[in-house]
Formats: C-alpha cells, sequence, structure tokens
C-alpha cells in the first residue's frame, strides 16, 4: 500500500457573535471545494473548521441574550453546524476554542514562551473596540475626539466603531526579536501568499516600520484561558485563535499522528482583514515554538453590497439559507466561486445571481445535457456509442480543446482561482454547444452513410459532458451527480485520469432527463432576493422600542448603559453611626475584592438599632466613582434600598451567596 500524500486545509475560525452571512459561507465553501478537489486528486485531505468562542465580545453577547458564555457559545456552535450541513460542507473536524484539549494547550504554550522570555509582563495604554477585538495606538485611529485642552479622550477605529481608553498591566509578545527571521522568511517563499502583492504590503506596513511587541493578554475580562501562573490575565484571542491550526492536529496532546502526517499546513484560507495576523504574528508564534511554517496563506477580498458593506440597517444583507431554500446549493456554491475574482472585493446583486442561474447554469449547461440526452434517445435508443477519436476535423478540434482547457482548470485549481477555473469549464461547455451546431447531428440523421459520424457526434458530446460533470464535483456535487446519472455512468470520479477519451463504454442514457436548473422569471426573482434583504431590516424597524410603552418616572436608557454599572454582593462587616450627622452610617463591607470597603448611606434613621446589620448580605453598586463626604470620609460606592411610603429598606439577598456575586 502506498501512502497517499497529504493536503491539510483550514478556515479561519469564525467568530459566533451573530448569523453568519454569505462572507463566512463564501470562505467555507472556497475551502470546501479545495478539499474535493485535493480528495478527487487523490490527497488524503484534512479539512478544519471552527469557531473563536474567546473574548470580550462574546462575553457581552452573552450578557445581552441573558445566559452564560459557555450556553450562548454552546447555541451559536450548533447553528453554525447546521449551516455547514445545509451547504454540505465536508469538513474532517470543526474545533470550538472552547475544547478542553486546545484551551490546556493554549496555556501551556502561554507559559513556555513565558518561560523562554519571548513573553513578558508590562503595561498596556491605549485604545480598544469591542466591536473589532482590536486595540490601537492614538495614530491608528480614524478618527481622534479631544477635550478643550487638546487631550485626547476619545476616538473612532478605522471600522468605524467607537473606542475607548484602557491602561492595564498586560503580557507582551516580542515579536521584534523574530522580524529579521521573517522578513528571510518571506525572501525565500515568494509564493507564501495568495495574491503576491499583499506580501510587500505586509514588510511596508508592518514589518518595515518595526513590528510592535503585541499584547497576549487582558485583565479587563474574564471570558478566556486563563494563564496559569497569574490568573487574572486571560489569554488575549489571537494566540488562542491561531493555534487552532495546530491542537486541531493533536499538537501538544498525546497523539501526534494527525500533527505529523499534516502539519504545515498545505493553505490557510482567510479574508485580507486577517492577513496581518496569519502572516506576521501566526509564523513568529511557530517560529518560537520552533515548529514548520504554513506553506500558504490565500487571502480573499469581500463580498459587499452595490451600497457597501453588508449591514443589517441597511437591509442588504444576504443569507446563504435563503438563497438554498429558494433555488438549490448548488446555484449558491456556483455563484459565490465564481463571482469573487481572486485577491479583489466582489459585489452580490441580485439581479447577477438570478442572471447566473439562467444564463450559464438553465441555459449553457442544462441545455446542452438536455439536447444530448435526448438525441442519444432518439438516433441511437439510449445507448451512447462508443468513443472513436478524430473522426473528422471538427471532433479534433473539440479533443483539442478539452485538453487545453481541462489542463487550465487544473493550473487555476492550483491557484486557488475558482472563477478562472470555473471559466474554463464553461468554455468547455460553449465548445461543444457550439459542436452541436457545427455538426447538425439531425442532418447527419438523415444520412445513413454518415452514421459513424453521428455516432461519434453523440459519443463526444456524451464524453464532454463527462468531463463537464467531474471538474464540477468539488462545487456542485448533486449536479455533478445529477449529469452522470442522466448519461448513465456510475457515481465513481477520477480526476486524475480524466480525459474525454477515457469514457466507459456501453453506458445508456436515462429516457428523458429532467433540467438540472429550472429557467426563472428574472424580474420577480429579483424582486423577491431584495424583498428578503430588507425583510430584516423591516424586521428591526418594527421594532421601535420607544413606541412600547413602558411605565417609568425616568428615561429609558438602552442596555449598555445598565452594563455600565458594576453591582455585587457584599457582607455588613461593620456598621458606625457618624458623629455630627443624623442620617449617615458608615458601613464596612466585604465585596469579595479582598480589601474591605466603606461605604457612606444616609439611612440610620430606618435602622435606629444598626448592629442588627452586621452580616447581612446587601447589593452594592461597586464601580460608582468614590466621593468624600462630612469632609474626611471617603465612600466607596453605594448600597441598595427599596423606598416604599417613605421607608427604606436595605436590599438583602439569600445569604448563601458569596461576596462579590454579580448582579445583573
Ligand atoms: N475569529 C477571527 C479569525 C481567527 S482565525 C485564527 C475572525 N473571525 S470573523 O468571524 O470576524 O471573520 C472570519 C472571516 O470571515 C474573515 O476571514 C473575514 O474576512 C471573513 N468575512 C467576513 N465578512 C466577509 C464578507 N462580507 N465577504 C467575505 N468574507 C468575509 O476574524
Amino acid at each position: 500500500m502506498t501512502d497517499k500524500k497529504s493536503f491539510y486545509i483550514t478556515t479561519p475560525i469564525y467568530y459566533p457573535s451573530g448569523k453568519l452571512h454569505i462572507g463566512s459561507a463564501y470562505t467555507t465553501i472556497a475551502c470546501d471545494v479545495m478539499a474535493r478537489y485535493k480528495r478527487l486528486m487523490g490527497y488524503d485531505v484534512f479539512y478544519l473548521t471552527g469557531l473563536d468562542e474567546h473574548g470580550q465580545k462574546i462575553q457581552q453577547k452573552a450578557r445581552e441574550a441573558g445566559i452564560s458564555p459557555q450556553a450562548y457559545v454552546d447555541s451559536m456552535a450548533e447553528s453554525v453546524k447546521e449551516l455547514w450541513e445545509l451547504l454540505d460542507i465536508s469538513y474532517d473536524k470543526f474545533i470550538r476554542t472552547t475544547d478542553s484539549y486546545h484551551e490546556d494547550v493554549v496555556a501551556k504554550v502561554f507559559e513556555q514562551l513565558l518561560a523562554q522570555g519571548d513573553i513578558y509582563l508590562g503595561e498596556y495604554t491605549g485604545w480598544y473596540s469591542v466591536s473589532d477585538e482590536e486595540y490601537f495606538t492614538e495614530s491608528q485611529l480614524a478618527e481622534v475626539f479631544r477635550d478643550k485642552e487638546g487631550q485626547v479622550i476619545g476616538g473612532i477605529a478605522p471600522s468605524g466603531h467607537e473606542v475607548e481608553k484602557v491602561a492595564e498591566e498586560c503580557y507582551f509578545f516580542r515579536l521584534s526579536k523574530y522580524a529579521d527571521r521573517l522578513v528571510a522568511f518571506f525572501k525565500e517563499h515568494p509564493d507564501f501568499i495568495t495574491p503576491h502583492g499583499r506580501m510587500n504590503e505586509m514588510l511596508k506596513n508592518f514589518i518595515e516600520p518595526g513590528l510592535e511587541d503585541l499584547a497576549v493578554s487582558r485583565t479587563t475580562f474574564t471570558w478566556g484561558v486563563e494563564v496559569p501562573s497569574n490568573p487574572k490575565h486571560v489569554v488575549y484571542v489571537w494566540i488562542d485563535a491561531l493555534i487552532n491550526y495546530i491542537t486541531a492536529l493533536g499538537y501538544g496532546q498525546q497523539d501526534y499522528s494527525n500533527f505529523d502526517k499534516f502539519w504545515p499546513a498545505d493553505i490557510h484560507m482567510i479574508g485580507k482583514d486577517i492577513l496581518r495576523f496569519h502572516s506576521i504574528y501566526w509564523p513568529i508564534i511557530l517560529m518560537a515554538l520552533d515548529l514548520p511554517l504554513p506553506k500558504r496563506l490565500v487571502a480573499h477580498g469581500w463580498f459587499v453590497m452595490q451600497d457597501g458593506k453588508m449591514s443589517k440597517s441597511k437591509g442588504n444583507v444576504v443569507y446563504p439559507e435563503m438563497l438554498v431554500e429558494r433555488y438549490g446549493l448548488d446555484s449558491l456554491r456556483y455563484y459565490l466561486m465564481r463571482s469573487l475574482p481572486v485577491g479583489s472585493d466582489g459585489t452580490f446583486t441580485p439581479e447577477d445571481y438570478i442572471g447566473r442561474i439562467n444564463y450559464e447554469l438553465a441555459n449553457d449547461l442544462g441545455n446542452l445535457l438536455n439536447r444530448t440526452v435526448a438525441m442519444i434517445n432518439k438516433y441511437f435508443n439510449g445507448s451512447i456509442p462508443a468513443y472513436a477519436e478524430k473522426v473528422t476535423a471538427v471532433d479534433a478540434d473539440l479533443e483539442a480543446f478539452v485538453a487545453e482547457n481541462l489542463t487550465d482548470y487544473h493550473r487555476q485549481m492550483e491557484a486557488v482561482d475558482y472563477p478562472r477555473a470555473l471559466e474554463a469549464v464553461w468554455q468547455i461547455i460553449s465548445r461543444t454547444n457550439k459542436y452541436i451546431d457545427e455538426t447538425a447531428p439531425w442532418v447527419l440523421a438523415k444520412d445513413s452513410g454518415k452514421n459513424q459520424e453521428l455516432a461519434a457526434v453523440m459519443a463526444h458530446l456524451a464524453a464532454s459532458l463527462r468531463v463537464v460533470a467531474h471538474l464540477i464535483q468539488p462545487f456542485m456535487m448533486a449536479t455533478s451527480d445529477a449529469i452522470m446519472e442522466q448519461l448513465g455512468f456510475g457515481p465513481a470520479f477520477d480526476l486524475v485520469s480524466l480525459s474525454l477519451s477515457a469514457m466507459p463504454s456501453g453506458a445508456k442514457v436515462i429516457a428523458q432527463g429532467s433540467p438540472v436548473f429550472p429557467r426563472l422569471d428574472m424580474e420577480a426573482e429579483i424582486a423577491y432576493i431584495k424583498e428578503q434583504m430588507n425583510a430584516d431590516k423591516a424586521s428591526e424597524q418594527e421594532w421601535n422600542p420607544e413606541e412600547v410603552e413602558l411605565k417609568s418616572d425616568k428615561a429609558l436608557v438602552v442596555f449598555d448603559d445598565f452594563d455600565k454599572l458594576e453591582i455585587r454582593v457584599a457582607e455588613v462587616k461593620a456598621v458606625e453611626k457618624i458623629a455630627g450627622s443624623d442620617k449617615l452610617l458608615s458601613f464596612r463591607l466585604d465585596a469579595g475584592d479582598g480589601e474591605d470597603r466603606q461605604i457612606l448611606s444616609g439611612i440610620a434613621k430606618y435602622y435606629p438599632n444598626e448592629q442588627e446589620l452586621v452580616g447581612r448580605k446587601v447589593q452594592i453598586v461597586a464601580n460608582l466613582k468614590p466621593r468624600k463626604m462630612m469632609k474626611k470620609y471617603i465612600s466607596q460606592g453605594m448600597i441598595l434600598s427599596a423606598e416604599h411610603d417613605g421607608q427604606l429598606t436595605l436590599l438583602t439577598v439569600d445569604p448563601t451567596l458569596p461576596n462579590g456575586s454579580v448582579i445583573g
């Protein structure tokens, strides 16, 4: 038994912070196409996809949904898996960064890098965008807000999201140490990044100006992998996320068989927005771990809409489920792979979508199949005549054309240029349609002396369609199977020895083929897609919160306003009256933060026997700015109470709740 050649391909791991749109579907289908292609080319393929489940944004989303982060990511993971099933994604493994095997290795790797001196403890000051999960220096901000003295007090990230100031203790990765090795690697591997131009962009924009050390831990949120030697820090998402590519193969665990077989990755497929992380940080992490670097990064552009980026509020988001439900999976896979040019952005338009289904799928491909099946039935009782080469000059011309485009197809597949690979297939389809007109079988059929020619024409048509069915198999599995079935061939696919002449003899086409793609009413379907895109916007707008009547004495606030408050359970350790005030009591409380805090509260007259409060568990606003009261007392928060009929009562909680428990 010979060992098959291995091939390892990965998608980025997606943030499960919302429903995935056709953008993420694009990348996942693009990898699926390559995985299927390589399997048909005889490779042993490992296709990895998954989710990037840690970080502040996820923690926030879960809080908004009123569930724990784990419950939130569990339910998102289920719906993402359902989507991949709908899109027939043939992944071999689905990794979640909350999987315990992954978390263990993240912690181990972090400690190793720390021990090696690649990671050190420092302080980070800068600007953070929650939406982007990214930190920015002042100069990286698209816009800055200043106070009267000219001090920067806020700003907008390049993505358009607002940033907030942060200053915190933080671990850093000493990237600069590896800069020279990275530059040397780039020089030795000019094909490392597709498209090629992007390598220079990385060098000019990030490496040559000097690599800044990278912040790799956070203390401002808890939803992540704890740093074992300093658990108030969690590993900040990029180290956690990037090493998924090796933990999924068993790195740092017991069984290295997959790692030995598949690492280094053959292709990391990513969007252009995360190329910096994959082309700079990832290779450097691997160098620090003394591991080989991936062979190739393929950075694709984005699907955008005619009016710019997809956004719910613009009403221009397209979800894959709707398109699959209405037009079938294969048209979606075909459209996405056919219309995004390599490396640049592509525009999704309903006109283009329906147009391609009608012209390229229903007309060009569908008609060729229908005509072929009908003629073989009519002229040869359904039996495909044996293939013979170059019976006429037109045959010879077709043969050469198919061979040329077959070579081109493989070249384009290797280049991960799917639009051009599919273009090569559609060249074959058009040429074969033209071949029918040139040979005019209906004329040959009238002349019994031309029977051999007619047989050659039918055999060439079937052979050409068989080639087409093979070439589209990685893209459109069901259509490819349907073509093979209508022609009476078994479902065995072999792309390695594919050629016109490799057609098995004796196949019998089915009596009457049904169209693989029905023709659509252009106008009606374009209107349908537009309506669906707007339905999301409408469903958001229908819900105008201002119109819902709420009985409240104060103006409505949004969740974010509420979320600014930190309300905690605190235990009363001691209470004292304050001399000179008949209102105030001074409380010493344990709010679970290691040190007791003092809070002054104006409730003395409701609790004449104030010592009864000692030992009670109350609710405090823990992040209220400290203030000075009665000239010398500092009050560090506020104790919550309820008022009724002029009477104040402290809000106590179940005494079994630990001090410091967060209320919200
Ligand atoms: N979690 C990180 C990736 C970590 S990989 C170690 C992340 N996740 S993401 O969900 O925000 O984005 C995932 C991918 O989707 C990116 O490659 C991004 O480019 C891609 N796309 C997001 N919107 C897109 C389009 N509209 N069109 C095409 N791809 C798009 O970044």
